[in-house]
């Protein structure tokens, strides 16, 4: 009888990721080391200001951020601007202020903008709505050892066009290794010396991804750290309070057990 369950079992979950990877279509993640993965991880201020830059010189032409407010460009944990600076950034934006019922230049207690382009997704969120971690047969496994996430599969959307590009339904579609189905409807927005880090940081293809996909994590995350941080004072918490109730136990019962054993 087991050894039937256990041939039903085996035979159930073989078919099963037979069919995953038969379904196909998902894309091709790569795995990329962030300063903010595991439980010490934290955002490296320097590439978040970098990122901000990949995002507004480029991406923002037709991607919004209407859930992120500017302000949080000066937070600390963050790409922490100087307050002048994020007034700076904040004014090249305009925003209709219902109350003037007109135009005025964006403050930092506004948000990001809207996006431009119809078709192109918000991206406050958009690292943490896609997974990109599936792993094996979509068990997950490759998020929880390599820390395979949103962010990677925004780099590796952004690095993985294959150059070919077909036309169909009135849309030009380009042939991408990450983008499941393969062809995304995004040109490709990054070549390479696109931007110019004033820190003087690589401005490769591949950089200049991992950048904005940093910066896109802290979008969409922006308290992961201080997460990260009340999660290990916890842990913590709760080992010194294992210790001392296994201790108090002893002590409570030490008189009975005494007894028994002498
Ligand atoms: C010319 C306009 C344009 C620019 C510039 C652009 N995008 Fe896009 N992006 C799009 C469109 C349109 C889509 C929707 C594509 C689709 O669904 O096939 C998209 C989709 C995406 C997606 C979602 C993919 C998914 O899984 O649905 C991500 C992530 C993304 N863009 C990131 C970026 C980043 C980061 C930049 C800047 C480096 C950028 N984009 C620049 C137009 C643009």
């Amino acid at each position: 009888m087991l050894k039937k369950l256990a041939i039903t079992a085996v035979a159930a979950l073989t078919l099963s990721a037979g069919g995953a990877l038969a379904a196909g279509g998902e894309g091709h993640i790569e795995d990329v080391n962030f300063s903010f993965e595991g439980p010490f991880g934290t955002f490296d201020q320097n590439q978040l200001q970098r990122g901000l830059q990949v995002y507004t010189e480029i991406c923002s032409s037709c991607h919004g951020m209407t859930y992120v407010p500017l302000r949080t460009l000066g937070d600390e944990g963050g790409p922490h601007l100087p307050a002048d600076q994020v007034r700076a950034y904040a004014a090249q934006f305009e925003v209709f202020d219902p109350e003037l019922d007109d135009f005025r230049e964006a403050k930092p207690t506004d948000h990001f903008p809207a996006s431009n382009d119809p078709n192109a997704p918000d991206l406050s969120l958009m690292a943490k709505k896609r997974a990109g971690f599936h792993g094996p047969y979509g068990t997950g496994l490759s998020q929880l050892f390599n820390g395979m996430g949103g962010p990677e599969y925004i780099v590796s959307i952004l690095t993985g066009y294959t150059g070919e590009d077909k036309f169909e339904a009135g849309t030009t579609f380009y042939e991408n290794t990450a983008f499941p189905g393969g062809w995304i409807a995004m040109a490709p927005p990054l070549y390479g010396e696109d931007v110019e880090y004033a820190d003087g940081h690589s401005n490769s293809m591949h950089h200049e991804a991992e950048d904005v996909a940093a910066f896109l994590m802290w979008a969409a995350e922006p308290k992961m750290m201080a997460r990260k941080q009340a999660g290990l004072t916890g842990v913590i918490f709760l080992t010194v309070l294992t210790v001392l109730l296994y201790l108090t136990n002893k002590r409570i019962w030490a008189p009975i057990k005494g007894k028994k054993t002498a």
